[in-house]
């Protein structure tokens, strides 16, 4: 039984005030909140096996690896990968991508076609164009349509044998948006081409299915699915990660070295170069147990009712304009008249509401609605309709003062 109280008790900072208010923290998008477990998996670790791993005899790095690897087989679980060798544990989301766009460099010829969504964040937009700037191959856009969704009639007509790449988030941060993921896979490999979803955004609402998805690349961060900051992973399918070359050398990743001839270690391994994040990568793990004991079937029933509630009850505010209005996770992106989202956000501060505001790093969709920025409520299964209340109530009073 979702009961969430129960749940919120497990989350120590909702207890905390913010310039003495209650703290309503709606900027879930941005990062979620930790529960205590992944707090004590983090305490448990520095205060009792803290080691390097894979390199030691000893007791306390054998410890670690051995938690370490418990925890990349918790990732393989959840994304369902068939090898646990898909499992590249990074920095988090942009690392994976960058790991990706970086590898395709010595594989893309000029005139190649590369296509990407117009929802992307800039993390899935910057390294493609970096790519075509090394490659001479050329981006192409999926385009957008007023409520937010992708237009996928030109996405069919943009795909040719020429098109060797196809990148899109699974969930738009800025707008909320859910992307037809599986229609864009399914129609990207009749011609070939490898695809790669963001999946940043999608991971704290949806448990995502790689082999079902047939996805070439699936990434995502622990920090926006209750697990700590500076940890993510990068999916890939077995010999697409054999075909890419590693993207950092160092320690770790090598198999032997001679000042002749270095030869690189198999996977996981070829692209975890240096001591990583350990302590996150078990925490990640913990986040991702956390997460499926309560369930994605509940948690996605608890968000789309705090969704439907908060749009209506936003809508009632004259001169409100939500962004994004199809298919969604819980992310409602609002501007008010036509005050700037930043002086709009201050206001929720001080009221003790936590949300994001500016261009949520996809400038390209500000752009397209040719606004400076939004305010965006972000709400997880920790949310409550009495916080969406105290929501709609800051934004009435914001609304009096700045206009
Ligand atoms: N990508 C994060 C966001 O949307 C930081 O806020």
């Amino acid at each position: 039984m979702f009961n969430v109280d129960k749940i919120r008790a497990d989350f120590p900072i909702l207890n905390r005030e913010v310039h003495g208010k209650k703290l309503v923290y709606f900027d879930n998008g941005a990062t979620s909140q930790t529960p205590q477990v992944v707090i004590d998996a983090i305490v448990d670790y520095y205060s009792n096996y803290n080691a390097n791993i894979h390199r030691g005899v000893h007791t306390l790095s054998q410890e670690a690896t051995d938690k370490y690897e418990e925890a990349r087989l918790k990732i393989q679980n959840h994304f369902n990968a068939k090898h646990s060798y898909e499992v590249i544990l990074t920095a988090g989301t942009t690392n994976s991508i960058n790991i990706v766009a970086s590898g395709f460099s010595s594989i893309l010829k000029e005139g190649d076609e590369i296509i990407v969504s117009a929802l992307e964040h800039h993390s899935n937009i910057v390294p493609w164009q970096m790519l075509c700037e090394k490659t001479g191959a050329v981006l192409k856009v999926i385009p957008m349509s007023e409520d937010g969704s992708l237009r996928m009639d030109v996405y069919h007509e943009l795909l040719n044998s020429k098109t060797k790449l196809v990148f899109c988030n699974h969930v738009s941060n800025a707008l909320g948006i859910i992307n037809p993921i599986e229609e864009i896979i399914h129609a990207a490999h009749k011609f070939e081409a490898y695809v790669l979803i963001d999946g940043a955004q999608a991971v704290p609402h949806i448990k995502p299915d790689v082999q079902e998805l047939d996805v070439d690349f699936y990434v995502a961060s622990a920090h926006k699915m209750c697990g700590p900051t500076g940890v993510g992973v990068l999916y890939g399918k077995e010999e697409l990660l054999k075909m890419l070359p590693p993207y950092q050398g160092g320690g770790e990743m090598i198999e032997t070295v001679t000042f002749e001839k270095t030869t690189y270690a198999g996977l996981p391994h070829k692209f975890e170069a240096g001591t990583p994040n350990i302590c996150g990568g078990i925490a990640f793990g913990a986040a991702i147990d956390y997460m499926n004991s309560i369930g994605f079937d509940a948690i996605a029933k608890q968000e789309n009712e705090l969704l439907a509630y908060g749009t209506q009850e936003l809508e009632k505010i004259e001169g409100l304009k939500i962004y994004g209005t199809t298919n969604k996770a819980s992310v409602i992106s609002f501007n008010l008249e036509e005050i700037h989202p930043y002086d709009v956000g201050s206001i929720l501060d001080k009221l003790g509401v936590a949300v994001r505001t500016g261009h949520h790093c996809a400038q390209p969709i500000m752009n397209f609605y040719s606004i400076p920025g939004t305010v965006r409520a972000s709400f997880a299964f920790y949310n409550t309709k009495e916080e969406i209340d105290i929501l709609v109530a800051a934004v009435k009073k914001a609304k009096m003062m700045l206009s």
